[in-house]
């Protein structure tokens, strides 16, 4: 499941206390199952096919979890992530390779990579921290080798998360569009495409009420008790049934320089 579902862009310096705060229990959230990993792991490396001599980078790692998994088919993944404390939690291996830092400060030269340019660069789930989308595409695509190759995963403008109304229009409200960061990849020189593939989840009614109550998406922090208990009673209506099952959609960007 989305690692941060429907987190808007917030500051800077807000988003990386929100990360340092997190970075200790992030691998257990209840979102990280291995079976989860296992095929999030297998639909980026599908799509950026990346090979034993070839390098990769990880914008935005967090704790390294995917980045352990491509690892596997690389020469060396490096992981950049702004938030120290997340960086902190990255296994020590020699193919992985911490870098702190932010996509801006990549994306502008602030900060230099150790190695000039990359074969596959992933940002997942990271793009909706960074204000100027546009400039940070650009100038992650000038690290890119020719044939390079660029993936952005992140959460659709609609998901099917068995929310009330409100949580769903506010969702898309927020939301980047996938077709907008292709039209910024084809900017920024690359041949852009999108795709959708979905990880399907089954929770017990009540576990899940109970995270809506717990306000487990970021998003639902925007609706007072009242209307979360209004919202919880929406959900029972649509969906009487003991188990809820739904399926967690991801868009795949997918960028490749010529
Ligand atoms: C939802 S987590 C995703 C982490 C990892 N990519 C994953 O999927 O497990 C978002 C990550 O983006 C990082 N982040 C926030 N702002 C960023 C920025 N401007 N540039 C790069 N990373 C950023 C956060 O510190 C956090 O680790």
């Amino acid at each position: 499941m989305s690692s941060d579902p429907g987190n808007p862009v917030v500051s800077a310096k807000a988003s990386q206390d929100h990360y340092d705060r997190l970075a200790a229990t992030y691998d257990e959230n209840w979102v990280h199952s291995p079976a989860f990993i296992e095929w999030m792991t297998a639909q980026i490396q599908r799509r950026l096919q990346i090979t034993s001599t070839q390098l990769a980078a990880d914008i935005g790692c967090g704790t390294g979890l995917f980045a352990r998994g491509l690892a596997q088919h690389a020469a060396a993944v490096v992981c950049a992530e702004p938030s120290r404390a997340m960086l902190a939690q990255l296994p020590i291996g020699e193919r992985l390779i911490p870098v702190n830092a932010s996509a801006e400060d990549l994306a502008t030269g602030r900060v230099t990579l150790p190695h000039g340019r990359y074969d596959a660069i992933l940002l997942k789930e990271v793009l909706h921290h960074v204000e100027d989308r546009a400039a940070v595409i650009g100038g992650l695509a000038r690290l890119l080798r020719p044939g390079g190759r660029m993936l952005v995963v992140m959460l659709p403008t609609r998901i099917s998360y068995p929310l009330f109304s409100a949580a769903l229009t506010l969702f898309s409200a927020r939301q980047p569009d996938p077709a907008d960061v292709a039209a910024e990849m084809r900017a920024a020189g690359l041949a852009a495409q999108v795709s959708y593939d979905g990880f399907p989840l089954t929770f017990p009614a009540g576990r899940y009420l109970q995270m809506v109550r717990n306000r487990y998406m970021s998003l639902l922090s925007g609706f007072d008790d009242a209307q979360l208990e209004a919202g919880v009673a929406e959900i029972r209506r649509a969906h009487p049934e003991d188990s809820l099952t739904f399926t967690d959609t991801f868009a795949f960007v997918l960028g490749t320089a010529a």
